[in-house]
């Protein structure tokens, strides 16, 4: 189903610019292709709202069903050297789903000049792949995606190499992951924006959580936020009270808050498809206690060290690194870890794992965990998570903090900066 845009309107020249940054990476006489998502069903007659496919947006701004993109840089004939392919409108399926791209529209949104109907797509695709020698078609090649259902480009995979058997094909994804992990200035300040939105819901919540509301009415405080701003959740929130704080992915989000309980809330607002990703782990009562201080204060140490150590060169896996020993030497502040732990340690499973057990953090953009070749060294332009966590179940208490921070040569730029974070800035915003 189509969505009028529910944010405002990016610059067309985004997009344009993202267009030839692909097309400066395609080898000469080759066609890319680019295909909107599924909906995808639910049960019964019901579906999921789609969300737009994150290539094709980044290319073109197009959220609407169906929407084909082509590149074809090389085409001898002008026209077919960027052509975007819409389902039209009629009467039944406006009357059901609402408004589609009319070509006008589509050319304001995009910057493209060329856009037509889904039915003349086969026809004029077999026009451009007669002169073209490669042809890249997308997929979606995040390492940890788990996906049994066949996907729109799936099918696509099919349907085009049963029609042309003797091209050569080649994954379009690499190439996509080169240009989307180095964000322009106009992303930046979505992303920007959106972080914005996540602080100000969670000013929101400060005041608001006490003992005796739930894990579920702070869900919806930030809901009530992001919604009035033409946001949305940018991934499903955990808000978890206590030892649900120590499950990586709890989503239940329905616990009521006791006194003496820390609240872990991973939050982050998406705003024109962009994401942001926020952690804040705050005591329910509105005052720390001194243990759970101490574990929020060695938290935020390794928050800010490792915040510093963002810097274009920096090879994510040393990032890693410095963080878990700088972890390692908390952890031994704080008791939880035994030197002996350490001296004893299997390097391929060190101590800290036992209390911080994940990533340090991760790119971010148009989604969450965006795309990017992580085995590479940082670039200005990045954009990057910094999420250092303690997790201690026998203690039913967890106290994660992530941020949403920019790599630039100058240094580091938290996109979050102006969101409390400080032990004594959460009491003060809480009383
Ligand atoms: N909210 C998901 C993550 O922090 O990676
Ligand atoms: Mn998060
Ligand atoms: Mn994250």
């Amino acid at each position: 189903m189509n969505r009028v845009m529910r944010h405002d309107p990016l610059p067309p020249s985004l997009f344009t610019e993202n267009r030839a940054r692909l097309a400066r990476l395609l080898p000469p006489r080759s066609v890319a292709i680019v295909n909107a998502n599924d909906i995808l069903p639910t049960n019964a007659d019901g579906s999921i709202l789609m969300r737009p496919n994150s290539d094709l947006f980044y290319l073109t701004g197009v959220e609407q069903e169906e929407s084909i993109l082509v590149l074809f840089p090389d085409a001898d004939d002008e026209k077919m050297r960027e052509v975007l392919f819409l389902r039209e409108g009629n009467e039944h399926n406006e009357l059901w789903e609402g408004h589609k791209l009319r070509k006008d529209e589509a050319q304001k949104l995009t910057g493209m000049t060329q856009i037509k109907w889904s039915q003349d797509f086969w026809g004029m695709l077999r026009r451009m792949i007669c002169e073209a020698d490669h042809v890249f078609i997308n997929s979606n090649e995040h390492k940890r995606s788990s996906c049994e259902v066949e996907t729109r480009d799936e099918r696509f995979i099919r349907e085009v190499q049963r029609r042309y058997p003797l091209h050569t094909y080649r994954r379009l994804a690499p190439l996509l992951h080169e240009c989307r992990v180095v964000k322009s200035a106009a992303e930046i300040a979505v992303i920007q924006r959106a972080c914005g939105l996540t602080g100000k819901a969670f000013k929101r919540v400060l005041k608001f959580t006490k003992p005796g509301k739930t894990e579920t009415d702070v869900e919806a405080e930030f809901a009530h936020e992001f919604i009035r701003n033409r946001a949305r959740f940018a991934y499903e929130p955990i808000v978890a009270a206590g030892k649900n704080a120590c499950c990586l992915h709890y989503q239940e989000n329905v616990a009521p808050l006791k006194d003496g309980q820390l609240l872990l809330l991973d939050v982050g607002s998406g705003y024109a498809n962009y994401a942001s990703d926020m952690t804040r782990t705050i005591p329910v009562n509105g005052k720390f206690s001194k243990r759970q201080r101490s574990i929020y204060d060695a938290v935020l140490r390794v928050l800010r060290a490792s915040t510093q150590r963002l810097a274009p060169g920096v090879l994510p896996k040393d990032w890693q690194k410095a963080a878990e020993a700088q972890m390692t030497e908390e952890l031994l502040k704080l008791g939880l870890l035994k030197p002996k732990d350490v001296k004893k340690q299997d390097p391929e499973n060190p101590a800290v794992k036992k209390y911080f057990m994940h990533g340090l953090g991760h790119p971010i953009g148009l989604d969450v965990h965006d795309v990017g070749d992580t085995t590479k060294p940082m670039q200005a332009g990045w954009v990057m998570t910094v999420e250092p966590g303690i997790y201690i179940p026998k203690e039913e208490m967890a106290v994660r903090l992530e941020d949403t921070v920019l790599v630039t040569e100058k240094g580091p730029v938290n996109l979050m900066g102006k969101i409390p974070l400080e032990a004594d800035e959460i009491e003060a915003a809480m009383r």
